[in-house]
C-alpha cells in the first residue's frame, strides 16, 4: 500500500495540562478547565477561543469512574464554547491518542481550521477494587478478563515472557521505574514526582517518628527489591513498577499548518500519524512485543520520513515498567530482547542515547487514562521549545515521538512532531 500522507500539514500551538493526581473534591470539568486556562496561556501570540471550531475530547469511562458519560460537550460548554461540535472518544488507556489522530484528520481534510483537543479521567474517587474492574473494561472481557486476568495480571504476564525468553530479571523493570522517578522528580505536575530516594528518606522518617524498627536499605534498589516497601502486584510486577490511579486533563490547541505562525513563531509540525488495532492477547503470536504497536509506528514512520535514529526523545506508554521496554523495542530504538539491556545500561535516561519519558512518563507523572496520550504531547511540546526545566534536554532537540496503548495492545497510536 502507498504511504499515507495528511492533506495539509497540521500543527500544535497550545498545550497545557492539569496537575496529575488524586484531588478529591474536583470534578473533570475543574481539571479540564485547570488545562484548558494553561493551554491558552501558552498561546505565544495569544488565542480567541471563538475562534475554535470543534473539540475531540479523550476519556475512557467517565460514566462508569463518575457517572458521567458523554463529557466533550458538557466540558465545551463550561469553557464557553458552545455551540461548536463536541466530541468524546474512547480507545482505552490511548483515547487521549485517538482524540489527536481524528483532530489531525479534521484539520488535514479542510473541515476545521483550528481544533481543540483534550484529554481527561477522574479515577480517585472509587475504591481500588472498583477502579481495577473498570479498568479491565478496556481488555476483551469475554476471552481476556473472564480468564481471570486485570491489568496487573496482564503485563506480568508480559514481563515473565521477557524474562524467560531474553534472560532480562525483575532488576531490568525495577531499573525503569527508578528512572522514570529520577524524571518525574522534574516534574511538577507529576502525581509521584519523587525520587526513589526522597520516598526512602520519607519512609525513614515515618519509620522514627511512629517508632518503628529503622528501614536498613543501603540503597535504592535494596528499597526496590523489598516485599514490604515495594510490595509484589502481580508477580514480578511490584508496586515500583505500577503506574497509579490518577485524576488529570490534557488540552492542547491544533491549527492548520499555514497558520501556525499566526499564533507562535514556535509551532509543533505533526508529521507523522499511525495507528492500528489488535484482538486478544490469546490470539498473538508473541507476549513479547505489542504488534499494533510495530505497524503503528511504521506508518507513523513512513509518513513522517524519518527513522528510529532521528527521533531525539520519546514518550511511551510505561503503564506497567514491562511495557517502556517492549516500546523501546516496538520502536525500533532497540532490537527485540535488547531494550532491557539497553534501560539497565542508561541508553534510556535523559543523558542516554535513546532518552524516554522524560516527564517521568505514567509511572511517576500519572495515568488518568483518557488525558494520558495528550499529556505525552505535552512533554514534546516543553522539550522541542526548549521549556522543559531542569529536565531540558541538551543539544538540538528537533523530533519527538509519542506511543500510546489501550487495552493489552487492541488500540496503538504513535504520532511524531517536528520543531522546524
Ligand atoms: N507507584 C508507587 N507508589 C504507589 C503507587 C504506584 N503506582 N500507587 C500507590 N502508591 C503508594 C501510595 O502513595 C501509598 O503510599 P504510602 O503508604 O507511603 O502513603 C501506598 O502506595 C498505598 O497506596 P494505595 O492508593 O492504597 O494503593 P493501592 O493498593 O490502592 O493501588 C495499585 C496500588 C498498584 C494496585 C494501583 O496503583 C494500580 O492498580 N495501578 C495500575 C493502574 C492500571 O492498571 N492502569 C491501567 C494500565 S493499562
Amino acid at each position: 500500500m502507498s504511504v499515507k500522507k495528511l492533506g495539509r500539514g497540521v500543527a500544535v500551538v497550545g498545550a497545557g495540562m492539569s496537575k496529575f493526581g488524586a484531588f478529591p473534591g474536583q470534578s473533570s470539568r475543574d481539571l479540564f478547565v485547570e488545562a484548558f486556562q494553561e493551554m491558552r496561556a501558552s498561546v505565544d501570540k495569544g488565542l480567541d477561543p471563538k475562534d475554535i471550531e470543534a473539540f475531540y475530547l479523550g476519556n475512557f469511562s467517565g460514566d462508569l469512574f463518575e457517572g458521567q458519560a458523554h463529557l466533550a460537550p458538557i466540558l465545551a460548554n463550561w469553557v464557553g464554547l458552545s455551540p461548536i461540535p463536541a466530541v468524546r472518544l474512547e480507545g482505552a488507556c490511548a483515547s487521549g491518542s485517538v482524540a489527536l489522530r481524528d483532530a489531525i484528520m479534521a484539520i488535514a481534510s479542510g473541515m476545521y481550521d483550528m481544533v481543540l483537543v483534550a484529554g481527561v479521567e477522574k479515577m480517585t474517587d472509587l475504591p481500588i477494587a472498583q477502579v481495577t474492574d473498570t479498568l479491565a473494561t478496556a481488555a476483551d472481557v469475554t476471552y481476556e478478563v473472564a480468564a481471570g486476568f486485570t491489568f496487573p495480571g496482564f503485563y506480568a504476564s508480559m514481563a515473565a515472557a521477557y524474562m524467560n525468553q531474553y534472560g532480562a530479571t525483575p532488576e531490568t523493570f525495577m531499573k525503569v521505574g527508578f528512572k522514570n522517578h529520577e524524571n518525574g522528580a522534574l516534574n511538577e505536575k507529576a502525581q509521584f514526582g519523587a525520587r526513589i530516594a526522597d520516598v526512602m528518606d520519607s519512609k525513614k522518617r515515618r519509620a522514627e517518628k511512629k517508632g518503628l524498627p529503622m528501614p536498613t536499605w543501603e540503597n535504592e534498589m535494596d528499597f526496590l527489591k523489598d516485599d514490604r516497601a515495594n510490595p509484589m502486584i502481580a508477580w514480578p510486577m511490584r508496586l515500583f513498577d505500577c503506574s497509579p490511579v490518577s485524576d488529570g486533563a490534557v488540552s492542547l490547541l491544533l491549527v492548520s499548518e499555514g497558520m501556525a505562525k499566526q499564533f507562535t513563531d514556535n509551532p509543533l509540525y505533526i508529521i507523522g500519524s499511525g495507528a492500528a488495532s489488535d484482538g486478544a492477547l490469546h490470539g498473538r503470536s508473541t507476549f513479547t512485543s505489542i504488534p499494533a504497536a510495530k505497524i503503528a509506528a511504521q506508518k507513523a514512520y513512513e509518513m513522517a520520513g524519518v527513522t528510529p535514529q532521528d527521533v531525539k526523545l520519546a514518550e511511551v506508554h510505561d503503564c506497567f515498567t514491562v511495557a517502556e521496554v517492549l516500546a523501546t523495542e516496538d520502536l525500533g530504538f532497540f532490537a527485540a530482547g535488547e531494550g532491557g539491556a539497553a534501560a539497565e545500561e542508561g541508553a534510556t535516561a535523559r543523558n542516554g542515547l535513546h532518552p524516554i519519558n522524560t516527564s517521568g512518563g505514567l509511572k511517576s507523572k500519572g495515568h488518568p487514562v483518557g488525558a494520558s496520550g495528550a499529556g505525552q504531547v505535552v512533554e514534546i511540546w516543553k522539550q522541542l521549545r526548549g521549556e522543559a526545566g531542569e529536565r531540558q534536554l541538551a543539544g538540538d532537540i528537533n523530533l519527538g515521538l509519542t506511543h500510546n496503548v489501550g487495552g493489552t495492545g487492541q488500540t496503538c497510536l504513535v504520532h511524531i512532531f517536528e520543531r522546524r
